[in-house]
């Protein structure tokens, strides 16, 4: 029984959505958000200054006394989840895109996978799909522009439904059933999605998996609570915290924000 918090870190908003399941799986547990949007998009940098960050913000979670680390971020996980393993001494949770699921359940043998840059071109991203997809067709697209409008919280606008058209619809004309949403922001725009994909393509995303993975970890590491959580949950912002607000008020009354720097 461990009452320390679960942290997470993300380039900014979009790893709320893991964090949405997280809390909603795990009551017990109290939490600690570090949300990067200073640096974000991460997707746009190289893996170098990725894993630098990755570093910078679980040192911060660390010095807080947390206890087990989701790297609520595709592209960290896919750049700097190694490295973190290696130095650190506490569990990781990683974000992978989840293209076994969609391959799995797949009839027509097509996915699309819409990503970052520095997710698609990560090695493990490419080890993954060699693993899981090397007999489906897989239609990778790289979702530029997308982060930066959804850190704006402009969720509903127009340059968003355009990107996702340009992005989404030549997926369609290989058939695909399957979208895997390859980075944590994405979820935001699943009402956006689903209208121009369409009922017959499923889309996944990662958020549900990666709750109960933590749960595992956390009772294998003797880690968990087991007394309800009476602390507020705590995100760490470096921008202006309305978009965020916004989101968690949407999902939750138990919460406080902090701008510090880092
Ligand atoms: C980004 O900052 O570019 C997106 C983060 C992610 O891949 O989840």
């Amino acid at each position: 029984m461990n009452k320390q918090p679960i942290g997470l870190f993300d380039s900014g908003i979009g790893g709320t959505s893991i964090w949405k399941e997280v809390v909603k799986l795990l009551p017990n547990e109290n939490t600690i958000y570090l949300a990067d949007s200073k640096n974000a998009p991460y997707g746009e940098k190289t893996s170098e200054e990725i894993v630098a960050l990755a570093i910078k913000n679980t040192e911060i979670l660390i010095s807080k006394g947390c206890k087990l680390i989701i790297v609520a971020c595709n592209t960290a996980t896919t750049n700097a989840i190694s490295y973190l393993r290696k130095h650190y001494n506490v569990p990781f949770i990683g974000i992978e895109p989840a293209i076994k699921p969609a391959v799995l359940f797949s009839k027509t043998g097509a996915i699309g996978i819409l990503a970052t840059k520095g997710t698609l071109s990560s090695k493990l991203f490419e080890k993954t799909t060699k693993e899981y997809a090397k007999n489906s067709t897989t239609i990778e697209q790289e979702g530029t522009g997308l982060v930066p409008l959804i850190e704006a919280g402009k969720l509903n606008s127009q340059e968003i439904t355009q990107l996702l058209e340009k992005y989404l619809k030549p997926m369609l004309i290989y058939n695909i059933d399957h979208l895997v949403l390859g980075c944590t922001h994405y979820p935001y725009l699943i009402p956006q999605i689903k209208k121009i994909v369409g009922k017959n393509v499923k889309i996944i995303d990662s958020g549900e998996a990666v709750a109960k993975q933590t749960k595992a970890i956390l009772e294998k590491h003797c880690l968990n609570s087991e007394i309800k959580n009476s602390k507020p949950h705590k995100f760490y912002v470096n921008v202006d915290e309305t978009v965020l607000r916004n989101i968690l008020n949407n999902v939750s009354e138990d919460f406080v924000i902090e701008s510090i720097n880092f």
